[in-house]
């Protein structure tokens, strides 16, 4: 497992500010492919593995106190991959929907699909829009679905808007971008995971991720559970966040 932030947790105690819990965790669920390799199996096998882990792993974000969980299912890039394995994903989330989202209601998770609905099957919008509306009102943690989801395809989509609506350029600010993003009913994510060992962002939450901490573990996603949880969670209260400024989180004086 790897951890990018500076010093090893035996040597730099949480401090209390940062010890907070991340309200927004976003996930790049990587190394289903290869968790299926290893045992022989077709790829498909590591994704409705990666699905079941997702569903296992949610529970225990809302216990901690995660209001916002964002995984990234799939890229605007994924449409390059062999179409055997596009269709099987495509397959997989109907499949998953049917499967998980009684109990997703049940346990009080509000689900949200974000990403280019444009370019997937009729079916699939339903089976999302169904998902969006018979979960509106929960509110124990949003899990956001990034599906046909692109960083720079959100900023494209935020930018087309203000054309569309004939923004001036004194009137385009952070703030009117933010709220044209397919993201914005929630704030920005505090802590970054990305499983399966891969070191970059990879055109997830491009705008968004501006100041979350990044943390990056070798675990394959299928096997994503309570250990790797608590040592991103560990790694993250042991940040110091700054947000571009010399006062420190922990700290209410400046350049402490
Ligand atoms: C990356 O692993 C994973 C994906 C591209 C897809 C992740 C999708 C799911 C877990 C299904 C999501 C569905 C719902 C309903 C939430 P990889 O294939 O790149 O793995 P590799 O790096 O080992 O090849």
């Amino acid at each position: 497992m790897s951890d990018l932030s500076l010093a090893p947790a035996a040597v730099q105690p949480p401090n209390d500010a940062a010890a907070a819990v991340p309200r927004h965790v976003a996930v790049v669920m990587d190394g289903n492919g290869r968790w299926a390799k290893s045992r022989y199996m077709p790829r498909y096998f590591g994704h409705k593995a990666g699905v079941d882990a997702l569903v296992r792993v949610i529970n225990t974000f809302a216990d901690r106190g995660v209001e916002y969980l964002t995984v990234f299912a799939f890229s605007s890039e994924n449409w390059k991959r062999p179409a055997d394995e596009v269709s099987g994903l495509m397959g997989l989330v109907l499949v998953s929907v049917s499967k998980y989202l009684t109990k997703l209601a049940g346990d009080g998770v509000r689900i949200r699909i974000v990403g280019d609905r444009e370019a997937v099957s009729e079916k699939l919008r339903k089976a999302w829009d169904h998902a969006e509306e018979i979960t509106k009102h929960n509110t124990r943690i949003n899990l956001s679905v990034a599906f046909n989801y692109g960083g720079r395809w959100d900023v494209m989509q935020a930018c087309r808007q203000a054309l569309a609506e004939g923004l001036a350029p004194e009137q385009l600010d952070e703030a009117w971008l933010s709220s044209r993003m397919a993201m914005a009913f929630a704030p920005d994510p505090d802590l970054f995971i990305r499983t399966g060992g891969e070191m970059r962002i990879s055109n997830f939450l491009l705008w968004q991720t501006a100041y979350s901490e990044l943390f990056f573990t070798e675990c394959l996603w299928p096997d994503f559970g309570l250990a790797e949880m608590d040592a991103a969670f560990a790694a993250y209260a042991r940040r110091d966040r700054r947000f571009g400024t010399l006062r420190s989180s922990s700290s209410s004086a400046e350049g402490s």
